[in-house]
């Protein structure tokens, strides 16, 4: 899979279909030559441009500046004549930045090292090449490391930095990868929203400068996500060349697509510099967090099917990620604060007898929190809620034959709390400075060991208190006013990282003492669903926004990454808590099907009606569970595009099934029926929809056709199975 050729010093990275070059010009610039289509070897070293003006350093060194301005950088460095976005800024023991990191050797091997404190894609089959360069003059080794699977046509990279020398240094930056390639009039995809409108796609054209997508929240946040892709114009599901790089990391980030004036496009990843500066004494390294280049010939589906499956496969480590999850119904929608001990039982009684599995506690159970303002960090039960403690409510909904999960926001601390009475310190705060409070609430400083213990104990002992069986970490606001009392002035800038460092190693904890137990994680919805998360908790919370038809929207966004088994999504009440819209049950019960299915609402306050159809959306989604956990996606259509209505389709591996989910938004009167083109059968093999029976071939390529449905909001699911064997 990896090849490294001595003749023309060329590195060579083979997946399924995808090939990747690099080249070692001038005996010591490390360049980017191919990533496409796979190739046979063959010296594409001219790709370089180094018989060009201004041909290598050695040969013209009076336009060295112009070189290192225009080589296509592997890794790029700067201060020292590439102008262009950098990945690495190290500032030395003078106060000066500026690097030149050459080539220094490289080694290939099986396997794949872990990434000290880091979430990474794991497994086996998978080979690994790193690369080292150095800067003799600051003292520094920076490791490439690329990674693939045989399984996968995903392409790992990361890179580890190193004090060689005898001084101090500050790393200002150190981004986890870069790409740069001849620009062919690429437009850029990326994900951004706000709180309850996450990750929606967004494309647009480049044509002079740069594309920014970030965070500096301290979250990958609402707002944007760590992904970025340079797709061809032509480029739509199923045709088209789509580059696309995510990152597996929850905190800041910076993602960049940049034009130069040499027609090429760059493109580079990895923790945002901003305030970013870790100070690395002589001897010590620094690991970046890892990223996932994808590049797809076939258009954007084959790019989100081979995250799925990376995914699927080598991210997500929970042993639940093969799992059916149980069927949950989450009090928050239901009550908000307002819950006490009958309140929840009789909710799970209800719900029980509907064949609901697992009840959720969620905000509100500790300390004297009667809203948001008070009592985090405080985990102590608060009795007046719940009499009798959380063993006897835990044993009450065990005995109706259902789990028990619970709700914690470890990493905030309330003002108005004991923990912060005795420690305000514990809290983020810039020194004489008076912390700015979100939700009433503040960020403790995880950079303290002893912080992060008082918080692991406390998760810790209420989980060994009762048969706690899943648990919802969530995190509800950004970070500002980063500082710590604890860290020394030239280290305040790792304090982010630390954050992040921290967070991983509790919920790494958590898991290793908790191995069954069901994480899901939650930032005031779906402010923190990035890979990073997905390796700790095989499911995230995908939204505040409930409401069936924004959903459609933010599951589209999520699923052009992530595959349904990580999405949480449930039934919530009407009209929807956050927009007001009123939408059919039925409609939500389908939406809710692309992901982990559940309820959000009071199950003791619905209609009859509605009551007598939650067994069979149990029954849908029980029904559907292997296929949508483990089958192909495809796209068919898409409300953010036509605003009329959207289609996704689940196929089975072995295509032998699949389930076409098609919420109709708009019913536009005098038009005749829908044609919906499915995808990913076996062109001639037989199969049957509601009856009839169909090739492949027909189905993919002449299509269904659908009658329109009566009234906005109206939903189906469309069962597709194989009747007779495959010929193909
Ligand atoms: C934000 C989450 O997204 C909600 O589901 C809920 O858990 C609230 N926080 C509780 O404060």
């Amino acid at each position: 899979m990896i090849s490294y050729h001595h003749e023309t010093k060329i590195f060579k990275l083979d997946t399924q279909t995808t090939t990747y070059m690099m080249g070692i010009a001038d005996n010591k610039y490390l360049g980017h030559i191919y990533y496409g289509k796979k190739l046979e070897y063959q010296d594409l070293s001219y790709m370089l441009r180094t018989q060009e003006h201004p041909f290598v350093p050695s040969k013209l060194s009076r336009e060295k500046l112009s070189f290192l301005d225009s080589f296509p950088m592997e890794y790029p460095f700067s201060g020292t004549g590439d102008f262009r976005e950098s990945c690495i800024d190290i500032r030395d023991k003078n106060g000066q930045s500026g690097l030149e990191l050459l080539y220094a050797g490289h080694r290939i091997y099986d396997g794949k090292d872990k990434l000290q404190g880091l979430p990474a894609v794991w497994g086996e089959g998978c080979q690994t090449l790193e690369i080292a360069l150095e800067d003799v003059c600051v003292g520094v080794r920076v490791l490439l490391s690329y990674s693939v699977f045989e399984d996968s046509d995903a392409l790992m990279r990361s890179v580890k930095v190193e004090n060689i020398g005898t001084d101090a240094v500050y790393l200002e930056r150190a981004l986890s990868a870069c790409l740069e390639m001849d620009d062919e009039d690429f437009e850029i995809i990326s994900l951004s929203g706000a709180w309850a409108r996450e990750r929606h796609i967004k494309r647009q054209p480049l044509l002079s400068g740069s594309f920014v997508t970030e965070s500096v929240r301290g979250e990958s946040s609402h707002q944007d996500h760590p992904f970025l892709a340079a797709v061809s114009q032509n480029c739509t599901q199923t045709c088209g060349d789509v580059y696309a790089m995510h990152f597996v990391y929850s905190g800041n980030f910076l993602a960049k697509a940049q034009r130069t004036q040499f027609g090429s496009l760059r493109m580079a990843l990895g923790i945002h510099p901003d305030r970013f500066c870790w100070k690395l004494r002589a001897g010590e390294t620094f690991q970046a967090p890892e990223a996932v280049l994808v590049y797809s010939d076939a258009g954007l589906g084959k790019m989100s099917r081979t995250l799925h499956d990376l995914y699927r496969n080598h991210l997500i480590r929970s042993s639940y990620k093969d799992k059916e999850r149980p069927v949950l119904i989450n009090n928050w929608e239901a009550t908000y604060f307002d819950f006490h001990t009958e309140k929840l039982i009789e909710i799970a009684k209800q719900s029980a007898a509907l064949g609901i599995e697992m009840l959720v506690m969620d905000d509100g159970w500790f300390g004297h929190r009667e809203n948001d303002d008070s009592s985090l960090g405080d985990w102590i039960v608060n009795e007046e809620k719940l009499p009798g403690g959380l063993k006897y409510l835990v044993d009450e909904v065990n005995k109706l034959g259902m789990k028990f999960g619970i709700w914690f926001e470890p990493e905030m601390i309330s003002p108005d709390s004991k923990l912060y009475e005795k420690h305000p310190d514990w809290a983020f705060h810039l020194k004489g400075r008076m912390p700015s409070r979100a939700r009433d609430q503040l960020v403790l400083d995880l950079s303290r060991p002893e912080v992060v213990d008082y918080i692991y104990d406390s998760i810790s002992n209420i989980l060994h208190s009762a048969n706690i069986e899943y648990v919802k970490w969530d995190m509800n606001r950004a970070l500002a006013d980063i500082g710590s009392d604890a860290l020394a002035p030239d280290r305040q800038g790792e304090l982010s990282h630390r954050y992040m460092l921290a967070v991983y190693e509790l919920q790494e904890r958590l898991i290793t003492e908790f191995p069954d137990l069901l994480l899901e994680n939650c930032s005031s919805g779906g402010a923190r669903f990035d890979p990073g998360m997905l390796y700790y908790s095989p499911q995230i919370w995908c939204s505040d926004d409930t409401d069936a038809i924004e959903r459609l929207m933010i599951q589209e966004g999520t699923q052009l990454l992530y595959p349904m088994s990580a999405i949480g999504a449930h039934v919530s009440d009407c009209p929807n808590h956050t927009v007001g819209r009123v939408t059919p049950f039925e409609t939500r019960g389908i939406t809710a099907l692309a992901g982990t299915f559940g309820y959000e609402l009071d199950i003791t306050k619905i209609s009859e009606q509605e009551r007598n159809m939650v067994p069979g959306q149990i029954a849908a989604y029980k029904k559907y569970a292997p296929l949508i956990r483990e089958g192909n996606y495809y796209r068919i259509a898409s409300y953010r595009e036509n605003h009329k209505y959207d289609c996704y389709e689940i196929v089975s591996k072995d295509r032998s099934q699949a389930a076409v989910f098609f919420v109709q938004v708009m019913h536009e009167p005098s038009v005749k029926s829908r044609k919906i083109k499915l995808q990913g059968l076996s062109e001639h093999a037989v199969y049957e929809v509601d009856g009839r029976q169909y090739t492949g071939a027909a189905l993919m390529y002449a299509g269904l056709l659908r009658e329109r449905m009566y009234g906005d909001f109206q939903a189906e699911v469309i069962e597709v199975h194989q009747v007779s064997d495959r010929t193909e």
